[in-house]
């Protein structure tokens, strides 16, 4: 799980681990406290009306952390939720012809898993492409996605 974040929070973690009695999972919830993160609690998520999840394409699907993040929501029930996913991913690591083909990706995969969930979906998943590894994002995708954001915020409204 720790490998999702970045180094800075990953760091902090770690100091926590060091406290007697902390494990883990304290040492992460500390951490989002320290840092004035909201601690994500996947049951809270049946008392939303909407639900936009995403993460990086890792191997034409999604990453560990999010595996795990859709695992939690076996147990929850979405029915009736709206809900939107998305991703990142490099597009370079495979040509337009097969990406258009095959078009696997974690927006996909997550956006099955709300599906099934019976979570009406709002808007297509869509993808945000990055250069290189890591980033930075392709031009226009910022503005893509907030155009995304303004469109489900009327759709939702
Ligand atoms: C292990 C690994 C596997 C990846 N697999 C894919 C892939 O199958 N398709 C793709 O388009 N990008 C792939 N990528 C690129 C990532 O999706 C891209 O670097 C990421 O979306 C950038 O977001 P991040 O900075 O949050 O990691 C992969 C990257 C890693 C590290």
């Amino acid at each position: 799980m720790f490998d999702f974040y970045a180094e800075p929070f990953a760091n902090l973690i770690e100091e926590f681990k060091k406290m007697p009695g902390i494990g883990p999972k304290s040492a992460q919830r500390l951490s989002f406290y320290v840092l004035g993160l909201p601690v994500s609690d996947v049951e809270k998520l049946a008392e939303y009306d909407f639900i936009a999840a995403g993460g990086p394409t890792h191997i034409l699907r999604t990453s560990k952390a999010m595996k795990e993040f859709l695992e939690k929501l076996r147990n929850v029930d979405l029915k009736g939720l709206k809900g939107f996913s998305f991703d990142t991913r490099n597009e370079s690591r495979m040509n337009h012809r097969s990406l258009m083909l095959l078009e696997n990706s974690a927006a996909r995969v997550i956006e099955g898993v709300l599906k099934r969930k019976k979570v009406y979906i709002v808007k297509t998943r869509c993808s945000a492409l990055v250069e290189g590894r890591g980033g930075p994002l392709f031009d226009g995708m910022k503005e893509r996605f907030r155009r995304i954001g303004t469109e489900i915020a009327e759709l939702i409204h």
